[in-house]
């Protein structure tokens, strides 16, 4: 077994930390490997014997998958603002919000970029929580040389289309607690795999999405995929608020063998899709330079690797109408504070308007720059040729 910690690894192998008690052997791990990233998050809280009546904490500026995912245990979500200067929970905002029906808290790393991962564990394990990480945008991030996702008891993964290994679809838990994995592996049992014609349909649109996606078709294939989506004929990212109060029956399907095994050859593609996401980001680090934009601010010791690359604007409609009209990938999640529902919506997965006034204000201020190797090697000067006029 590897003692070393090191950057986000195959499938069902990250590294554990000295800090977990009980970890598996990494080496003998098979993937746990689920429908969606959602789908991985809830059974992970299930195996924390969390249900009706109990409250995850998890924070607002995120995206409805990440409620739909607590409501599919029957728990609520409680928001906890982000940060001032941040896309990640803010540590005091997460103390405020537990309560003695609290049973789990989410430690997002929005865009790969770090939650405050000792101060949010000092806090967890003063009230006897556990932590379980969203990874669903890492891509080897590390905090004094400790990967994130290796923290808390578990974390999850994404594979859909805008993640950093794309697979089609799906998501992955990690367990780092051997008997919370014990449990998971056995459940794992009572999950079974999608459809024939649903994976059929997953691959046809897996094969258009390699044709199709490029930076500079990006706002045609995303309107495409969204009129598609509505109406049925490709399988979306998001369900209404109202559908959200459902669960879905998502929320027993595993991940497709074939897309398990396309997940498994990105993952082994990190190290490379890593170096490309920080050629990118130097780039744009250097050749954006505008009053009325913000670079994302680092913390001194974490080495970051940025699944996009965020940005604070001062006009973002204008932004994005421009970006658009010049064909220039450049996206607008999160859109709103829990993504993509807006006013009474919010309310369907607990979020009361006005409550995380930073997480309210960061949605209405952040675009984001792609740094995935599709990008051409001349984009960072064109978005810099938009974002500096800006
Ligand atoms: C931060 C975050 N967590 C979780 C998810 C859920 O992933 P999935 O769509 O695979 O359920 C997403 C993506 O949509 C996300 O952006």
């Amino acid at each position: 077994m590897s003692t070393t910690l090191a950057p986000k690894q195959r499938l069902g192998c990250r590294t554990s930390t000295s800090a977990q008690p009980q970890s598996t052997d990494p080496s003998t791990a098979t993937p746990l490997t689920y429908f969606r990233g959602r789908v991985a998050l809830a059974a992970i809280l299930r195996g924390l014997g969390i249900g009706p009546g109990d409250e995850v904490v998890v924070q607002a500026f995120t995206c409805v998958a990440v409620p739909e995912g607590v409501m599919a245990t029957g728990a609520k979500p409680v928001y906890a603002d982000i940060a001032a200067d941040s896309f990640n929970i803010d540590p005091e905002s997460l103390a405020r919000a537990i309560t003695p029906a609290t049973r789990a808290v989410v430690a997002q790393h929005t865009f790969g970029m770090p939650a405050e991962m000792p101060r949010i564990m000092e806090i967890a394990n003063h009230a006897g929580l556990p932590v379980v990480e969203d990874c669903c945008h890492d891509m080897g991030t590390t905090i004094d040389g400790q990967p994130i996702g290796s923290f808390g008891v578990a974390s999850f993964n994404s594979f859909e289309w805008g993640k950093p290994v794309v697979a089609g679809l799906g998501g992955e838990a990690v367990v780092s607690d051997a008997e919370l994995r014990r449990r998971l592996e056995a459940e794992y049992a009572n999950y079974t795999f999608p459809s024939r014609k649903k994976q059929l349909q997953l691959e046809l649109q897996y094969a258009a999405f390699g044709v199709l996606y490029r930076p500079q078709w990006y706002w045609q294939v995303r309107s495409a995929f969204h009129q598609l989506g509505r109406l049925g004929a490709v399988a979306g990212n998001f369900r209404s608020a109202e559908e959200s109060q459902e669960v879905s029956p998502e929320f027993s399907l595993r991940m497709s063998q074939r897309m398990t095994r396309r997940a498994i050859k990105g993952q082994q593609q990190l190290a490379d899709i890593r170096q490309y996401s920080r050629k990118i980001t130097n780039a744009y680090r250097q050749a954006i330079d505008s009053q009325c934009v913000q670079h994302p601010s680092l913390p001194a010791a974490p080495d970051t690797y940025f699944a996009r690359y965020p940005l604070r604007v001062a006009d973002k409609p204008r932004l994005l109408a421009e970006a658009r009209r010049q064909r220039i990938e450049l996206a607008e999640w999160y859109r709103t504070v829990i993504h993509p529902l807006e006013g009474d919506e919010l309310r369907a997965v607990g979020y009361e308007p006005g409550s995380c006034p930073q997480a309210e204000r960061r949605a209405g201020e952040i675009v984001s720059l792609p740094t995935h190797r599709r990008t051409p090697d001349d984009f960072p000067h064109r978005a810099a040729e938009l974002l500096n006029q800006h």
